[in-house]
């Protein structure tokens, strides 16, 4: 008998392979007499009636191992692949049960390299905003080992649905358009932008995730090749590191920071405590086991400051740099703030600052994780470990910044429109201003100019009472 040339596209064509079995199949030509040919011009061989062949029922493992079996970069592939189906429909049903035979051991052997393929590609692959764009376009440069930029497509499109993003590689190229999947010829290194602002959140997020308790260059090494690396823009923190890893780990347990995943049971939480804290750090424990009321965050992010102080400022939860770095306004609010402190001339170091929720709530959109307001029971949930800080820092003034603190500290919602200024927190005296994440969201510049300086006054007036006479209410004469 005479051999037969299937002409297949020198990737994972996994449709022309499909059509060319149904054909192979309905002739009964049998695979040694088969030739197959990946010279990338598919249909030499005509396409004559293989498109009406009547279809095949195959077992779901084996179509599975078709799948992924026609992505591997293995010339044989296809032969072999033929060879598996074949042997199945020709009385081997349960062939691949049969560990040992040659032809499925070394099937399954590429189907893992696949499998193990595409899930570095999901881990390693970084989209950088691209220059010059007027709308946000992201694009990431990936070198895959087998043909696996169509399979790994459901996964980038779930993950970066709102984003319009394009993967480029040296086996081709795809666009996700936030609606329709194109796909493109390869593409050359060069092709893709090499880095932008988003380099430094990458690089940031990494090293807050690091857990220098855990640091086995071996391991990290096996997880995250070192081919990779110079794709990945953390990659350049690894060195850092790992020479700083011993530090950062006696520092740790110094500050017993924890990074909670999970939420702890409430009556774990409660039997915790009925210990009743009886410093900081003892509270700040009970927040890091307890985890977070919404999962997501990446940590608690405790108050900050000294253990006694005289202003303690109350902000509404962690944003996204708080949650990344751990450390309370620390992100655009929190160099607002910091400002205008500077301004009227409070040290923030003198100063104690806290949330009254204490983990970062938010919803992800593509790569961003926008902040979202907490409700009127997780404030109320966090608000004993408020009031505990505050007992535990006994400041003489407490500042409530914005409307969230407002309800953690007075239990009511009223609008700081018509509570701006003076109060009283139970306890403590108190002062009502805005947040300032408020006056980063005014429209325009005039009014955002005119918001400002309204809360560098209200910071005079806080900055005065924290050192009024705390048994007269006097001011320092400076401050009349
Ligand atoms: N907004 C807050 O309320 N707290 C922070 O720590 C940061 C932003």
């Amino acid at each position: 008998m005479s051999l037969h040339c299937i002409t297949l596209k020198d990737g994972a064509d996994l449709d022309g392979f499909r059509r060319a079995v149904r054909w192979l199949m309905a002739e009964e030509l049998a695979p040694q007499h088969i030739v197959w040919s990946l010279d990338g011009t598919p249909g030499l061989f005509g396409d004559d009636g293989m498109s009406s062949a009547p279809p095949i029922s195959l077992p779901r493992s084996v179509a599975r191992l078709i799948e992924l079996g026609v992505c591997h970069r293995d010339p044989e592939r296809y032969a072999l692949l033929y060879q598996l189906v074949w042997r199945v429909l020709n009385g081997e049903r349960d062939l691949l049960e049969i560990a040992s035979d040659p032809l499925v051991h070394r099937i399954d052997t590429m189907a893992r390299a696949v499998r193990r393929d595409l899930h570095k590609m999901y881990a390693f692959v970084r989209f950088r905003r691209m220059r010059g764009e007027d709308l946000e376009r992201f694009a990431a440069w990936y070198e895959p080992e087998h043909f696996i930029l169509e399979t790994s497509a459901p996964f980038f499109i779930d993950r970066f649905r709102s984003l319009d993003w394009t993967i480029l590689t040296p086996i081709g190229s795809m666009r996700w358009d936030r609606h329709e999947l194109t796909f493109g010829p390869p593409t050359r290194r060069e092709d893709a932008p090499s880095e932008d602002s988003f380099e430094e959140g990458w690089r940031g997020y990494y090293e807050s995730v690091f857990n220098p308790a855990r640091v086995n260059p071996t391991a990290m090494r096996a997880e995250m090749p070192k081919k990779y690396w110079r794709n990945l823009p953390e990659t350049a923190s690894i060195p850092g590191l790992i020479q700083t890893a011993s530090q950062r780990v006696d520092a740790m347990i110094e500050q017993e920071a924890t990074m909670p995943a999970k939420r702890m049971p409430e009556r774990a939480i409660e039997a915790m405590w009925d210990q009743e804290p009886k410093t900081l750090e003892e509270l700040n424990a009970i927040i890091a086991k307890a985890g977070p009321l919404v999962p997501g965050a990446t940590q608690a992010v405790f108050g900050e400051g000294p253990k006694r102080a005289d202003i303690v400022f109350v902000g509404e939860q962690p944003g996204d740099q708080e949650d990344i770095q751990g450390r309370p306004f620390v992100g655009p609010a929190g160099k607002l703030l910091d400002r205008a402190m500077k301004e009227v001339g409070i040290d923030r170091s003198k100063a104690y600052l806290t949330n009254a929720v204490k983990h970062f709530k938010f919803e992800q959109r593509g790569h961003r994780r926008i902040h979202s307001k907490p409700t009127a029971g997780e404030v109320k949930h966090y608000r004993p470990w408020l009031m505990k800080e505050l007992e535990l820092v006994r400041p003489r003034l407490v500042v409530a910044l914005g409307g969230t603190a407002l309800l953690a500290l007075t239990g009511k919602s009223t609008p700081i429109s018509r509570s701006r200024g003076r109060a009283q927190f139970g306890p403590y005296l108190g002062y009502i201003t805005v947040h300032p994440s408020y006056l980063l969201r005014l429209p325009d510049e005039a009014t955002k100019r005119e918001a400002y300086e309204a809360f560098v006054d209200d910071l005079r007036h806080i900055h005065d009472l924290a050192q009024a006479d705390p048994e007269t209410g006097e001011l320092p004469l400076a401050a009349e």
